[in-house]
């Protein structure tokens, strides 16, 4: 089994992005802390960001037709890229909408999400703790229940 941990623009800055709001964790770490997760828990965990909304839409399309689940922090996409919601909408494996900061907390325009309607659940405000959070529940739902 493999899960897909897709993060939108902006996340390849993490560490030295606001680290008031997002924490000094820098993306390579983000990167290993998944890994890890996936690697104790026996599941291939493959991370990836992009700052182009066109080449995050066909990662979701890989996604789906090869119904892979998906940890997906959308970054400014969520708030208003309908285009990525739609790409969303056509998985068949769970997908988990990670924030690493408390986008309820923050600014009216974070409060909504165009994605969340569309996904099987929601992480906000944890910081990185959120990704392998979200890999653990989607490991544990989709491997084969022990004999
Ligand atoms: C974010 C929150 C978004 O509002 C913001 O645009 C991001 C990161 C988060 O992880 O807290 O880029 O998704």
């Amino acid at each position: 089994m493999k899960i897909l941990v897709l993060n939108g623009p902006n996340l390849g800055r993490l560490g030295t992005r606001e680290p008031s709001v997002y924490g000094t964790t820098s993306y390579a770490d983000l990167v290993a802390l998944c890994e890890r997760t996936g690697a104790e828990l026996g599941v291939e965990v493959e991370v990836r960001q992009t700052d182009h909304e066109g080449e995050m839409i066909g990662w979701l399309h890989e996604a789906a037709d090869a119904n892979l689940p998906v940890v997906l922090n959308p970054a400014a996409w969520t708030h208003y890229s309908i285009a990525v919601r739609d790409a969303c909408a056509q998985l068949t494996a769970p997908l988990i909408e990670v924030h690493i900061s408390n986008v309820h907390t923050r600014e009216e325009f974070r409060r909504h999400s165009v994605v969340s309607a569309v996904a099987t659940g929601v992480i906000a405000g944890l910081g990185v703790a959120g990704y392998p959070l979200a890999i653990r529940w989607l490991a544990g739902r989709t491997a084969p229940e022990p004999a």
